[in-house]
């Protein structure tokens, strides 16, 4: 009898341990440490800082934690690669020329010009001080902010302070907001985002599943219906209410995260009123998305509300990737379907870093009328 539970409760120590091996793969980061980090950044007398960007310039100062590079340099390559390599590890790329495709965040390519996409525009995306090309220099405050934010107009960037990846908000910049999430990076799904080695794409309290499609084509991509990242989503937006500084920012540390751990959230850090039912008309008053289904009418696109199952969203075929829908639980597997527990987020319409369209939208509305009404269409189903 108690050997009989024994054996029971070793069988049920397997499962869970089997379920934990599966559901949570650990950091990818192989080889030889001397391939990433230089212990003098010297060797012979020469500088060993040797990866290059894509400008093919390397960093004349040696880098934070012992590094061989910036972030520019191992991810912005500009090589006709999406996917470089540093001995056995792949690492993924923010900036290339390869024609078969982008990663899930975009590509800066298409701001700065002059490669994939013809010519740049500071239009088709997020325009860092890190690139320095003509397209790239001409940042601004975040339109539809809910306050300025001191010197985001020349100082934005890639992470920490003033940027989007790692610890935000007087904790430092660049390399030192990501202390340890490298080399603790978790993949698959992430669902509590309390530290940035497990939030999704190093996005400080961003709930997620990155694809866990194995296959050169699939890591960091959104493919097809059964092969992408899937986004996590709310059924209303955050509350900003004028104590309702603690929406972005912790209450002790002053640290910017979004409260509710969505990806329209994570925008609306710096985007704030276009995540909002009700616009106070700029100034900043109490808002508080207190209102009760059915919201419409809005007064701006809604995200973070769910797709009425029926009426003009009745026909959607399934999950599309020019416009992706977030999961209102967090997301455990890669789903092909679309419900009415999904929901409209900023990247169902927006790109993260750059896309080759006019304000980084994630087909061409610009362009010729079936084109530029396709990406709505796929959920207005009856506008089509
Ligand atoms: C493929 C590149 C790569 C390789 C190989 C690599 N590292 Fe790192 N390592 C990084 C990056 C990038 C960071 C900094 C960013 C971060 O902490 O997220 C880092 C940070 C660190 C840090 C400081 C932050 C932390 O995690 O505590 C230590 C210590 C470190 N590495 C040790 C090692 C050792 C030891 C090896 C070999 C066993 C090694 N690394 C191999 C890329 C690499
Ligand atoms: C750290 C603050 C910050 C965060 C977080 C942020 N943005 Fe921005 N965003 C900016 C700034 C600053 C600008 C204006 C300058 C520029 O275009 O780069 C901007 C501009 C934009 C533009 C207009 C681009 C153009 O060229 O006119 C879009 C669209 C946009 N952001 C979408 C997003 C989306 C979608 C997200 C979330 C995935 C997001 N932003 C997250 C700061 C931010
Ligand atoms: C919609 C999100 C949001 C709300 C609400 C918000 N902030 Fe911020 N705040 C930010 C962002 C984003 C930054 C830039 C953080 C960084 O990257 O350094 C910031 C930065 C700051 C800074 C640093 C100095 C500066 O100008 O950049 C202070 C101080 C600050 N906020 C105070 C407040 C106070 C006080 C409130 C409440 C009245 C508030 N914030 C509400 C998003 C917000
Ligand atoms: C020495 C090279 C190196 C440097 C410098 C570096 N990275 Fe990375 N980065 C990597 C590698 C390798 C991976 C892949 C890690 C993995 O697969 O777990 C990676 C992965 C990432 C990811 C994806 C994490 C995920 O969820 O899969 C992000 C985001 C990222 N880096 C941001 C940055 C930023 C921002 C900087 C600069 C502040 C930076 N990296 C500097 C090598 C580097
Ligand atoms: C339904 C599609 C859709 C959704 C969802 C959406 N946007 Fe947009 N956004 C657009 C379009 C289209 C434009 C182009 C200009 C316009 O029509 O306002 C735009 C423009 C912008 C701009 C540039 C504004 C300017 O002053 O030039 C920013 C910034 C932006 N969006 C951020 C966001 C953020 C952040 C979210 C999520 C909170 C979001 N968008 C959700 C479609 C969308
Ligand atoms: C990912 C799905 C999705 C995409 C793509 C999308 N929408 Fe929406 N849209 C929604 C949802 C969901 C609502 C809110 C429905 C509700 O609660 O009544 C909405 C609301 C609206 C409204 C407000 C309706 C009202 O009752 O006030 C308009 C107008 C609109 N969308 C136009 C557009 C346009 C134009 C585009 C393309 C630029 C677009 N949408 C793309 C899902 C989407």
């Amino acid at each position: 009898m108690c050997y009989a539970r024994k054996k029971y409760a070793c069988y049920v120590l397997s499962v869970i341990c089997i379920l934990m091996m599966t559901t949570v793969a650990h950091a990818v980061i192989t080889g030889q440490c001397s391939n990433c980090h230089t212990m003098h950044n010297s060797q012979g007398g020469e500088k060993m800082t040797t990866f290059t960007d894509y400008r093919t310039i390397s960093p004349s100062t040696a880098q934070p934690y012992l590094l061989r590079g910036t972030c520019l340099g191992c991810h912005a390559k500009g090589t006709p690669n999406r996917i470089e390599t540093i001995g056995t590890t792949d690492v993924p790329q923010v900036l290339h020329n390869d024609p078969a495709g982008d990663l899930a965040g975009g590509n800066f390519i298409y701001q700065i010009g002059g490669g994939k996409g013809g010519a740049g525009s500071d239009k088709k995306g997020h325009n860092l001080m890190d690139f320095v090309d003509g397209n790239m220099d001409i940042p601004a405050q975040p339109p539809g902010r809910r306050h300025d934010i001191t010197n985001i107009n020349t100082l934005f960037t890639c992470a920490g302070s003033l940027g989007c990846h790692g610890i935000r908000g007087g904790q430092g910049r660049g390399l030192k907001s990501l202390k340890g999430a490298h080399h603790g990076n978790v993949d698959g799904q992430l669902s509590t985002a309390l530290t940035v080695a497990n939030s999704y794409r190093f996005l400080f309290s961003v709930i997620g599943l990155e694809n866990t499609n194995t296959g050169a084509s699939s890591k960091w991509q959104n493919v097809d219906a059964t092969d992408h990242n899937e986004y996590y989503g709310a059924n209303k937006p955050m509350d900003f209410d004028v104590t309702g500084c603690f929406t972005c920012h912790e209450s002790v540390t002053m640290i910017n995260r979004p409260s509710n751990k969505t990806m329209s959230g994570f925008c609306a850090t710096c985007h704030g009123y276009f995540h909002i039912f009700d616009d106070d008309g700029g100034n900043e008053g109490v808002i508080i998305n207190d209102r009760v289904p059915p919201y419409s009418p809005f007064k701006r696109h809604p995200t973070d509300v769910l797709l009425p199952g029926g009426g003009e969203y009745g026909a959607i075929p399934g999950y599309n990737v020019v416009t992706p829908v977030a999961r209102t639980s967090p997301p455990a597997l890669i789903g092909a379907g679309v419900s009415a527990t999904d929901a409209v987020m900023c990247l169902s319409c927006h790109g993260a870093h750059a896309t080759n369209f006019y304000k980084m939208l994630r087909w061409d509305i610009k362009g010729p009328l079936a084109t530029a009404i396709s990406g709505c269409g796929n959920c207005h189903t009856g506008k089509n």
